[in-house]
């Protein structure tokens, strides 16, 4: 699919839950967040039946996000239905890695090609510090039990607050360049004032470059991360919201305030 600006859209993340098992402190606060309504939730049903159609209309490339997706309840059931739909040459998760030593043999399994795990310094310290209480080791076991099942390029991705020369980060990339993974560092970004810049590493925060398209996990289709701009799946139906959000997406994003990266995903 060609949008005005003639980029071509074929990739498509799809946020699976708002909650999360980490509290990253960039991401969410301590305490009382406000989460979805269950009923607000797209069933997987409704994830892979519009799936099948944004296939139909180009999209070779999705990827699962939350939250934190491998704390939703039978995840490994949506990657078999999402793994059974043509057209889908490439899909991925996006997870904190606390979960994988369990989940990495069944996703692939299932039919998952590769995952990208979020790991901002490799200070157990730290890490339980910036994650409000996760244990640094077990995302390493984790990464090793993606790299045994398989699920590979595995891809790091580190969250820097200024820039990729600061400490935490100088030590991710010497980790990944020891174990042969890829980084990509991502700068800590506010929705709301606009504060982006592009991911080194990657394409992301690139408007120039930018191929996808959004789903929230209740069902709102969103062109841009830096617009309030959403079509709703459920209301509009699949094709419309597709149509809508193709036709809206803005050259350049500026600002949303409506947009939680717990709800829609990095
Ligand atoms: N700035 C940049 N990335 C963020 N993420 C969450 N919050 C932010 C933020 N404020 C992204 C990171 C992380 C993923 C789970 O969500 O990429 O790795
Ligand atoms: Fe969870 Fe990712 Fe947000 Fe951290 S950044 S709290 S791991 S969703």
């Amino acid at each position: 699919m060609y949008d005005r600006y003639n980029r071509n859209i074929h990739y498509l993340r799809i946020s699976v839950t708002d909650r999360c098992n980490l509290r990253c402190k960039y991401c969410m606060t301590e305490k009382g967040m406000k989460l979805l309504k269950h009923e607000d939730i797209l069933s997987y049903e409704e994830i892979a039946s519009f799936t099948k159609i944004a296939a139909g209309n180009g999209i070779d490339k999705v990827r699962i996000t939350g939250g934190e997706p491998l704390t939703r309840k039978n995840i490994v059931y949506l990657i078999q239905l999402l793994a059974k739909i043509d057209g889908i040459k490439d899909l991925s998760l996006t997870t904190n890695g606390i979960l994988l030593t369990e989940f990495a043999e069944p996703m692939k399994d299932a039919g998952l090609q590769r995952v990208n795990v979020s790991l901002d310094t490799v200070d157990p310290d730290k890490y339980k510090e910036i994650t409000r209480g996760g244990d640094f080791h077990r995302v390493m076991q984790g990464i090793d039990s993606a790299e045994m099942a398989g699920l590979l390029p595995i891809k790091i991705n580190c969250v820097v607050n200024k820039s990729s020369d600061e400490p935490d980060a100088l030590g991710v990339k010497a980790f990944c360049n020891s174990r042969k993974f890829n980084v990509r560092f991502i700068h800590q970004m506010n929705l709301e004032t606009g504060e982006y810049a592009p991911v080194e590493g990657g394409t992301g925060g690139n408007c120039k470059l930018c191929n996808k398209l959004r789903l929230s996990s209740d069902g709102n289709l969103r062109p841009c991360l830096f617009d309030d701009l959403s079509f709703n799946v459920r209301k509009l139906g699949a094709e419309k919201a597709i149509q809508m959000a193709m036709e809206a997406k803005p050259e350049c994003g500026t600002k949303s305030v409506q947009n939680r990266f717990n709800v829609i995903g990095g």
